[in-house]
């Protein structure tokens, strides 16, 4: 392929990807400083939640090193199909979509070694080869930082709304603020700051304690001038929801974190409907 080629080909999947992306109503990227801090646990809550309330969701896992998001909707193993318009995103429940690199592999072990380029070149596809259709949400769990991906996904999507989950404690307080000022940096509009494993309620006294410390993220969403979300405590379902495959969402009706789920839903849909 010559570079006249190459580029007339970019300049088709330019427009296929602004074409998607003008078929989706709203956008959330859920980014964080720190890795490990819930932001993939977060990402299918919130999808599977908006989509058990009647919406069109889609949800696109964007980190290609450590796609977590196959496992925690139950899909892990699955393969992709395509067809003459491109790749077809899994079916996770009626109204909910899938993509992600895990679907591409041929097992979920296979490390996945990709330079920068290649890993912009998979998520344009993931934004202009799949076929979303139309869709009030699209969700996207990113892998942790600022990396090419953080990048390539506030740039490709315009009006991008930027999700950051934090853990209280300083250290992941410092590296969110990062994440706000690069969101801020690329004019990403700023949905809020959600609280992850802020509290543990004891299932023995019933006593509140603050293993990580507590208020911190709502303290540096104030600070920073941006809307705060909510907070998630500390709760053993939500591993094990992760590790089964069914988000909290779905089914922990008595557990200590879905009413702020809920609310932490209820405030998005407010601030984005
Ligand atoms: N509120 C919570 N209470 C208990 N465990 C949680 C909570 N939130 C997340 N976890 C658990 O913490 C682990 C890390 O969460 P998750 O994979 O969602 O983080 P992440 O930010 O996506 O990580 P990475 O940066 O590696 O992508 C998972 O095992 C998950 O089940
Ligand atoms: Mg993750």
């Amino acid at each position: 392929m010559d570079q006249k080629d190459r580029m007339r080909e970019m300049e088709e999947q330019q427009i296929r990807i602004n074409d998607n992306v003008s078929r989706i109503k709203n956008k959330i990227v859920i980014m964080s400083g720190k890795g490990g801090v819930g932001k993939t646990t977060v990402a299918v809550n919130i999808a599977s939640g908006l989509a058990k309330k009647g919406l069109r969701v889609g949800i696109m896992d964007v980190d290609i090193h450590g796609p977590n998001v196959p496992k925690m909707l139950g899909m892990e193993g699955r393969t992709l199909n395509y067809d003459e318009n491109g790749m077809i995103p899994l079916q996770v429940t009626g109204n909910l979509k899938a993509i992600s690199m895990s679907f591409l592999l041929p097992d979920p072990e296979s490390p996945v070694i990709w330079r920068g380029p290649m890993k912009i070149q998979l998520i344009n596809q993931f934004l202009g080869d799949v076929q979303w259709g139309d869709l009030d949400y699209l969700v996207i769990d990113l892998p942790p930082g600022t990396g090419d991906e953080t990048l390539s996904i506030a740039q490709q999507i315009k009006g991008a709304y930027a999700l950051i989950v934090t853990t209280p404690q300083e250290v992941a307080l410092l590296d969110s603020r990062k994440a706000l000022n690069f969101a801020r940096k690329l004019d990403m509009p700023i949905l809020g700051v959600i609280e992850n494993m802020s509290g543990f309620v004891c299932p023995h006294c019933g006593k509140d304690i603050d293993l990580f410390k507590k208020g911190g993220g709502e303290k540096a969403a104030h600070e920073m001038n941006v809307n705060f979300l909510g907070r998630l405590p500390v709760d053993p379902n939500m591993v094990t929801s992760g590790d089964d495959g069914t988000p909290m969402v779905l089914n922990d009706e008595g557990s200590v974190s879905i009413r702020p789920l809920f609310e932490i839903l209820d405030k998005i849909l407010k601030k984005m409907e």
